[in-house]
């Protein structure tokens, strides 16, 4: 069975990539390595550097007629978001519905997309649950949900498949310590560099943190699933940002204090994600517990730097 992964040279996009090799698909990425490496596509997936804004998207379909798609690439800064609003909605809503016109045109059978928790914006309730409402609080957030109801058009128009797995803050191995990454990828940096990370407000706020490896499980769940629906990737789990420093301290045994900050505008306090909905329709659940998920990420990094410096 073939898939198309857009964004395969991404971090989470190229883990996806790699669990769909390993359990024996042919694997074909669109990826036009904006913010993508192209040393992180597995060597049995077939690459084309590609935009999906482009209309040369077509010619891939054409060619691959992929059964499936998995739909990864976007514009993911949410400052950029801001700053160029016309950029964003165009990667992030044109690029699906590219992706989308041809999919139906080339007979794809199901579509996984990444979506976001950015689209419930501030939660009214905890955890967050799929029925939870959405109130975007930046132009990422609502062009990551808006794809949403062009996927669900788009099934009920013409009978395409789809998941849309909504993820949680995903961290691991090949998350982008700089600029805008996630937190985790920024205070491992931070302090296997022995400099003090910033912890904006008290550090009391709480982010339900799940591992890239489990976000890559929950995608080949969703391929094999019949059913179309809307699913949290989580890991259920609330955890303070003095604990996530902690607990990396303890991991490479340092103790780097932070340097707290005043908490910016719209900031968000708590936030977690229900994940019933997933575990009990889907066949998966997350296997990380965070601590075992900062080890392997931890060893990852080292041995990178180790490379280089190699
Ligand atoms: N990282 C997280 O915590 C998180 C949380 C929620 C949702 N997501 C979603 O998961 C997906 C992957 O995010 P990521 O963190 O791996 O980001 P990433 O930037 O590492 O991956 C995005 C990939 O898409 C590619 N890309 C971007 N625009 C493209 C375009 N127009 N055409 C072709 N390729 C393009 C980039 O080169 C990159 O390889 C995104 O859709 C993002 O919105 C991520």
């Amino acid at each position: 069975m073939k898939v198309l992964v857009t964004g395969g040279a991404g971090f989470i996009g190229s883990h996806v990539v790699d669990k769909l090799v390993d359990s024996g698909y042919e694997v074909v990425v669109v990826d036009n390595l904006s913010t993508g490496k192209r040393e992180y596509i597995h060597s049995e997936a077939k690459f084309y550097q590609a935009d999906i804004t482009a209309a040369e998207i077509t010619e891939v379909f054409e060619a691959e007629k992929p059964e499936f798609i998995i739909h990864h690439a976007a514009q993911i800064n949410v400052q950029s978001s801001i700053v160029d609003p016309i950029r964003d909605a165009n990667m992030n809503i044109v690029g699906t519905v590219n992706l989308l016109t041809n999919a139906v045109k080339h007979g794809v059978r199901r579509v996984v997309y990444a979506s976001s928790a950015a689209a419930y914006g501030n939660p009214v309730y905890l955890p967050i649950d799929e029925k939870h409402p959405i109130s975007p609080m930046s132009f990422y957030g609502l062009s990551k949900y808006t794809p949403e109801r062009y996927i669900e058009l788009f099934s009920s128009l013409y009978g395409l498949d789809y998941t849309i797995l909504r993820y949680a803050n995903v961290y691991g191995p090949r998350q982008d310590p700089k600029g805008e990454a996630g937190v985790v990828s920024i205070f491992v940096d931070k302090i296997l560099n022995n400099e003090s990370p910033a912890i904006y407000g008290d550090g009391l706020q709480t982010r339900d943190f799940v591992y890239v490896k489990d976000v890559a499980d929950a995608n080949i769940a969703a391929l094999g699933s019949a059913v179309n629906g809307v699913f949290n990737v989580s890991s259920c789990e609330q955890t303070t940002i003095n604990d996530l420093l902690g607990i990396i301290n303890g991991i490479v045994r340092k103790n780097i204090e932070p340097t707290y900050c005043s908490s910016r505008d719209g900031d968000i306090v708590h936030s977690y994600l229900d994940n019933a909905l997933a575990t009990a329709t889907l066949d998966w659940r997350p296997r990380y517990a965070l601590r075992t998920g900062l080890e392997e990420l931890v060893h990852f990094v080292l041995a990178n730097r180790a490379e280089i410096i190699a």
